[in-house]
């Protein structure tokens, strides 16, 4: 942060400017030793100030004030917003793994730890199967079930059988392709030999998203089926086709 007279930073405030960038949350302190056990420290803890002691100290951000009242309130609240989210992420970046199962115990009750533990992968091209298993994922976490989502794409099939319980949500794209974010895991499973009974262990639901007038109709959601199927995963429920031509879809 530098002086700057058109800003109306003068050089004498600059103790005092920089004291409340900081305090506001508007210039977070940390330092990062990739040397050390825990690299992540995080200097200003908590957030003293508000905003506007800092953005009122500049011309630009008053000038705006005056000008356009309504804009600037927005635009202010949207920094707000975002200083926050960012201050809450570096904060549990900072914390030591001890701290942060009792931050998590806080915000989320002593039951952090329990509750059934599932996995929602999905396949998707424009973002229609992502919603629905971003849906699925905060419909499960209602239900008390601890769930971590994610692209097939990012995630190997070891962790697959690692879960008890896995959600498969996948559209078909191209003509009978799948989706930018499944390609690699299919070229995953079809060029390794895995043992028969890798998913033994894992029961699986799976979910397509489609369209009946492709001639591969869900495609990929079948060959995902199949995948969980011929590694040994217990299916507890029938795939369900979504079709895009169904009037209640
Ligand atoms: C260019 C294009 C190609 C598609 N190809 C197929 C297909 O081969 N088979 C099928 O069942 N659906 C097909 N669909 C329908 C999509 O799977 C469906 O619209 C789905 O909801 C898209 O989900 P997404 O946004 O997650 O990719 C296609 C859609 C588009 C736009």
């Amino acid at each position: 942060m530098a002086p700057c007279i058109d800003w109306g930073m003068e050089m004498e405030n600059m103790m005092k400017i920089q004291k409340y960038a900081v305090e506001s949350g508007y210039w977070p302190l940390y330092r990062y030793d990739p040397r050390k056990e825990h690299p992540f420290l995080l200097d200003s803890k908590k957030i003293r100030r508000d905003l506007e002691d800092f953005t009122s100290l500049q011309n630009r951000f008053s000038k705006l004030t005056r000008e356009r009242k309504d804009q600037a309130k927005d635009l202010q609240d949207r920094l707000k917003k975002d200083i926050k989210n960012d201050f809450e992420q570096k904060y549990r970046l900072g914390l030591e793994d001890h701290e942060l199962l009792e931050w998590l115990k806080k915000h989320f009750g002593e039951n952090v730890m329990k509750g059934d533990k599932c996995l929602v992968v999905y396949g998707s091209e424009t973002g229609h199967a992502e919603e629905l298993a971003t849906i699925l994922k905060s419909e499960l976490q209602r239900r008390g079930q601890r769930v971590r989502l994610v692209a097939l794409d990012d995630i190997d099939i070891q962790e697959i059988a690692d879960e008890k319980m896995v959600y498969g949500i996948i559209s078909t794209a191209g003509q009978g392709d799948y989706p930018k974010n499944a390609k690699e895991f299919f070229k995953q499973v079809n060029n390794n030999e895995y043992p028969k009974d890798l998913l033994k262990d894992t029961k699986f639901a799976v979910f397509g998203l489609g369209d009946n007038s492709y001639v591969y109709y869900n495609k990929a959601a079948k060959d995902l089926d199949k995948v969980f199927e011929s590694l040994g995963g217990q299916r507890i429920k029938e795939i369900g086709l979504g079709n895009d031509k169904d009037e209640d879809k």
